[in-house]
């Protein structure tokens, strides 16, 4: 939790991720460059800069499509969640491996021009108004600025200063810089390419990023069931059997937010599933005298009220829930941020429900 803004703490997590990460990428290049460089390259001879551009690129593209690949994963099968938690981390690693490959390309395709380099990386092809020969650079361009905006706001200050939600709305970039990697490379460098290995691990990869989107999303369609005719206003979470003491549903509502629905000491509450301070799953944190602990960095709201305990000021929305014979129900309409709601006891029968 914060009063203002903190700083997330390293934790040995985060470096154990960070190693992980180094060598994937340092075995990466070690294969590109030098295990199998007649694999991965390209059929025409090359000199020892466009080898590196080519590795560092193909290594930022299949960084990309890992990190695009962690969301759906996650939300798919929940032993991914350690890999969600740090991909700040992967996202800042791929905007330095991009951009040692577009140095590489700089230094080397536009050095000797007669005009400074960056000029000719952007005049030195202008026919946009052909498939053949189309300045696939600018796809590139267009990515590798996203990239660098995404890393520099992504330290926690952004999150605080912007906001929450206008942050992840520039986060959402990350989709549209994708498709122009893969735009840059389809209009580029596949076009003239005899060895298809490399094509492989592309198409592979972009459609792992779709693939895996379309499942996720139809996996939570088919876990959130429409409203029941006869109860227009509430869904049901589960039956109460379900539930497990200290322990909550999560449940995807109509409206796209998640709710999660802790049963505490023999008492149901409902509060937003998305945590105030980066959007961590509140649901799948601990809970000990009615404050759930979010598991991404540990800010803490009372599940009652959907506030962080005094000094802190954090808030985050609460649901309206009843018990219609066992099968646990909540209002899809969230109260506003830090509204109490009496928790429904779960001994009693029929229809019981929490005032506001
Ligand atoms: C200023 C930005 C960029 C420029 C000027 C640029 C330019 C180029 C050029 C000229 C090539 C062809 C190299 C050759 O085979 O001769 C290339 C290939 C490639 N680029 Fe970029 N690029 C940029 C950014 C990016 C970014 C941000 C990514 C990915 C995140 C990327 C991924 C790739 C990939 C995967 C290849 C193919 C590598 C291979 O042949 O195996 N590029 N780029
Ligand atoms: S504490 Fe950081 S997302 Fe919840």
């Amino acid at each position: 939790m914060s009063v203002k803004y903190i700083p997330v703490q390293w934790n040995s997590n985060k470096y154990l991720y960070d190693l992980v990460m180094l060598c994937g990428v340092a075995l990466f290049l070690y294969v590109f460059l030098y295990a199998a460089p007649g694999l991965l390259s390209h059929e025409r001879p090359i000199n020892p800069q466009v080898h590196n551009a080519r590795a560092f690129g193909a290594c930022a593209f299949v960084m990309l499509t890992v990190i695009l690949c962690i969301g759906p994963l996650a939300r798919l099968d929940t032993r991914f969640l350690p890999l969600l938690y740090n991909r700040r981390h992967f996202g800042v690693m791929t905007v330095f491996v991009a951009l040692t490959h577009a140095s590489y390309i700089v230094d080397w395709y536009f050095a000797f021009s007669m005009s400074d380099k960056y000029e000719a990386l952007l005049f030195a092809n202008t026919s946009y108004g052909q498939l053949q020969g189309f300045p696939f650079e600018a796809f590139g361009i267009f990515a590798l600025i996203v990239l660098i905006i995404l890393a520099a706001t992504s330290h926690d200050f952004w999150m605080k200063f912007l906001t929450p939600p206008v942050w992840k709305r520039i986060h959402y970039l990350i989709y549209p810089a994708y498709l122009s990697v893969v735009a840059h490379v389809s209009f580029g460098v596949l076009q003239d390419q005899q060895n298809h290995v490399f094509t492989a691990i592309f198409l592979a990869g972009a459609t792992a990023v779709g693939g895996l989107h379309l499942v996720a999303a139809l996996a939570e369609r088919r876990r959130a069931p429409a409203p029941a005719a006869d109860t227009a206003e509430w869904i049901d979470i589960c039956d109460l059997s379900q539930m497990r003491e200290g322990f909550a549903k999560i449940r995807l509502l109509p409206e796209g937010d998640r709710v999660a629905v802790f049963l505490h000491e023999g008492r149901l509450s409902a509060i937003s599933n998305a945590c105030a301070h980066q959007n961590g799953p509140l649901g799948e944190g601990r809970i000990i005298d009615c404050l759930v602990t979010c598991p991404w960095h540990g800010f803490q709201y009372d599940v009652r009220t959907g506030r962080s305990p005094a000094p802190f000021t954090e808030k985050v929305p609460t649901y309206a829930l009843r018990l219609s014979g066992s099968t646990v129900q909540v209002d899809p309409r969230a109260n506003p941020p830090g509204t109490p709601v009496e928790p429904v006891p779960v001994s009693g029968s029929g229809t019981a429900e929490a005032g506001v």
